[in-house]
């Protein structure tokens, strides 16, 4: 890890105030420059004493966090007891009492042994299983060594609100709607004038006040007399409002995108993807998407996990951030038909009732497996942010048909490495009997994309 870096603050925020008014180099008095120097040797020092908080083996630290997070953070915090114990001086716990390696590779094996510190802590926490991983021991001590040398991450400087991208149109669209107002306001006062002045004139002129006229009829009049620029400006109207139907009509029905709101229905249990699947150094648990969406890899559904996925941890768990969260904690026990106080079940289960959020019309064909384990996609490329800013699950994308061949066509097949494609590789360098030269113009752009290889196919989507 590099050290973290200190902006130094803004320059004129470390100079005293300029009660003087004078330019800025002739205030700096001795003292300013004295506070300058006091702010620079201050930030040098952070930024020094920063670095020196890092561990010594900075790529070991880095690859044990990598494992630790990847194997052991769904259960175990570095300093709080999680689902297991809090695993920072486990390492010097067990020198000379057992072997520390053979445990994380497989507690269950290594419990068969007898050995008296995996016995003790197996009976602290049973039933919950240590799943077994296959990790060398230098992997392990790598973990260790992230585990024992862990500081705990400094709090990220609150950024200011930004506006959203929409808010900025609305904003523009209000000062429009401002504007025209002030014209109109101007322009009938303007009216107004004129229309006094006429009078006047007239009156000068002894011809006596104007017929009193409504400002309906004076404006048909006028209209009238310009009947060119009328008719633009009606052409011009019926054209805009015909537009703006058309691009409505593309949306009608559909949710998500970048039009139209996200479909967002309220769930039985507030379950929060960002807490759950987020980020570790956000302070989230960072759970994998397919330890709940298991088969996501290998069938056509990505799947909603059932209860008891959920009582691996929340059976240790009975506790939220917020009393809010523990309540929905409460429903999950209640779901499960296990009681928190006993620390048994009731046999009571009830499966959460979960709505549901994507929905593709029956008409069409969609597997996880094809675009998750064969295509490489993220599951984020197609359901968004929802590690990062969904506390409830939204639908992200609009789900068109529209919108799936649109990535098939720009979207290349990665060949290299993948199995299901060496046939294919190797007819396309025409080295076995089946060899054509038909593939060959596939990479004359240089790529070959989901559509040449047939995703554009109607039957392909369609049943
Ligand atoms: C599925 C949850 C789970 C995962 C994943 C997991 N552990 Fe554990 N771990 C536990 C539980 C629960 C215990 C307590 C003993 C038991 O019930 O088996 C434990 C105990 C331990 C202990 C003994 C702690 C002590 O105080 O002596 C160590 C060490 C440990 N785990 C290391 C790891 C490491 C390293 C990884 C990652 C490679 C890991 N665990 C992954 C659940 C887990
Ligand atoms: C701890 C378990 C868990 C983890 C980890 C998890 N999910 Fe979920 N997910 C659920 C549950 C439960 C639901 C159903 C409730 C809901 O929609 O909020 C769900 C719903 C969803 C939905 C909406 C399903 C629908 O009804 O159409 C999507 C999409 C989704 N998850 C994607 C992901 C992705 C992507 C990740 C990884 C970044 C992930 N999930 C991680 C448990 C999990
Ligand atoms: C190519 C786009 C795409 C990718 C990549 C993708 N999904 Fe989906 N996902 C969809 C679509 C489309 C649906 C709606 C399917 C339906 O209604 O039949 C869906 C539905 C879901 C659902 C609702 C339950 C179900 O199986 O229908 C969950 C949960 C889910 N996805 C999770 C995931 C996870 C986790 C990943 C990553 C491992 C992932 N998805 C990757 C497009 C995608
Ligand atoms: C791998 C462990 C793990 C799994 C699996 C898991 N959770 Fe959690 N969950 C936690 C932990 C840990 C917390 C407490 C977070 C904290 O206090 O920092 C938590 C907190 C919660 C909260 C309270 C949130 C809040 O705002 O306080 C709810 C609700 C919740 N989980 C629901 C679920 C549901 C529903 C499932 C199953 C689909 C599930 N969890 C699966 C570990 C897990
Ligand atoms: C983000 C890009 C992306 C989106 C969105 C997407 N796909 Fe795909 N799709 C792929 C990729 C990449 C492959 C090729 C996987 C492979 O074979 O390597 C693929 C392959 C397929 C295949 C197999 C094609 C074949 O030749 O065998 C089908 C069927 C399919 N997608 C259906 C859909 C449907 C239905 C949707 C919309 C609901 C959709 N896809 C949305 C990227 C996408
Ligand atoms: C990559 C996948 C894919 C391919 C290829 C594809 N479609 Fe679709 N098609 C879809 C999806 C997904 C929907 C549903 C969209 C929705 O609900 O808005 C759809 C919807 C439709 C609809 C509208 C049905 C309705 O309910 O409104 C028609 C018609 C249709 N497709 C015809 C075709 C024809 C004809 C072809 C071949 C030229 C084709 N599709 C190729 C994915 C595909």
């Amino acid at each position: 890890m590099l050290p973290r870096l200190f902006l130094p603050p803004d320059f004129r925020d470390l100079l005293p105030s300029n009660p003087l008014g004078m330019p800025l180099p002739a205030c700096l008095s001795r003292r300013s420059i004295r506070s300058i120097r006091t702010a620079f040797a201050l930030i040098l020092s952070l930024s020094l004493s920063a670095a020196q908080a890092q561990p010594a083996d900075a790529a070991l630290y880095a690859s044990g966090e990598k494992l630790f997070k990847g194997n052991c953070a769904s259960c175990h915090k570095v300093d709080s007891k999680m689902t297991g114990p809090a695993l920072r001086g486990a390492k010097v716990k067990w020198e000379g009492k057992g072997d520390l390696y053979a445990w994380v590779k497989n507690s269950q094996a290594y419990l068969k042994t007898g050995n008296e510190l995996a016995v003790k802590i197996w009976d602290e926490y049973k039933p919950t299983i240590m799943t077994p991983v296959a990790l060398t021991n230098e992997e392990i001590d790598a973990i260790f060594y992230y585990v024992d040398n862990w500081a705990p991450p400094v709090a990220d400087t609150p950024k200011p609100p930004t506006g959203e991208p929409t808010d900025q149109g609305s904003n523009n669209w209000l000062w429009l709607l401002v504007l025209a107002l002030l014209f109109l306001i101007v322009g009938l006062s303007l009216s107004g004038v004129k229309r006094s002045l006429a009078n006047a004139v007239s009156e000068a002129e002894g011809k006596g006040t104007l017929p009193e006229t409504s400002r309906m009829q004076r404006f048909r009049a006028w209209a009238w007399e310009h009947k060119v620029f009328m008719s633009f400006v009606g052409l011009f109207i019926t054209v805009w409002v015909i537009l703006k139907l058309w691009d409505a009509a593309w949306v009608i029905g559909v949710y998500g995108g970048d039009e139209v709101p996200h479909y967002k229905p309220e769930q039985p249990i507030l379950f929060n993807h960002t807490l759950h699947a987020g980020k570790a150094n956000k302070g989230n648990l960072a759970i994998n998407c397919q330890y709940c969406h298991s088969s996501a890899e290998k069938s056509k559904h990505a799947g909603i996990p059932s209860v008891n996925v959920c009582m691996n941890c929340h059976k240790a768990v009975s506790t939220g951030r917020t009393e809010a969260g523990t309540k929905e904690i409460k429903k999950i026990h209640q779901h499960a038909g296990w009681d928190p106080e006993k620390g048994a079940f009731t046999g009571q289960e009830e499966p959460v009732r979960w709505v549901k959020v994507h929905n593709l019309p029956d008409h069409a064909y969609f597997s996880h497996a094809t675009h998750v384990s064969v295509g490489k996609l993220e599951c984020q490329e197609c359901h968004g942010p929802i590690d990062e800013q969904m506390d409830v699950a939204e639908q992200w994308a609009p789900l068109t048909m529209k919108w799936c061949i649109t990535c098939h066509n720009e979207r290349e097949v990665k060949m290299a490495g993948n199995g299901y494609y060496d046939e294919v590789m190797a007819r396309l360098n025409g080295d076995t009997i089946l060899g054509h030269g038909e593939l060959k113009k596939y990479l004359e752009d240089g790529k070959i994309t989901v559509k040449e290889l047939g995703g554009w196919e109607c039957a392909k989507c369609h049943y």
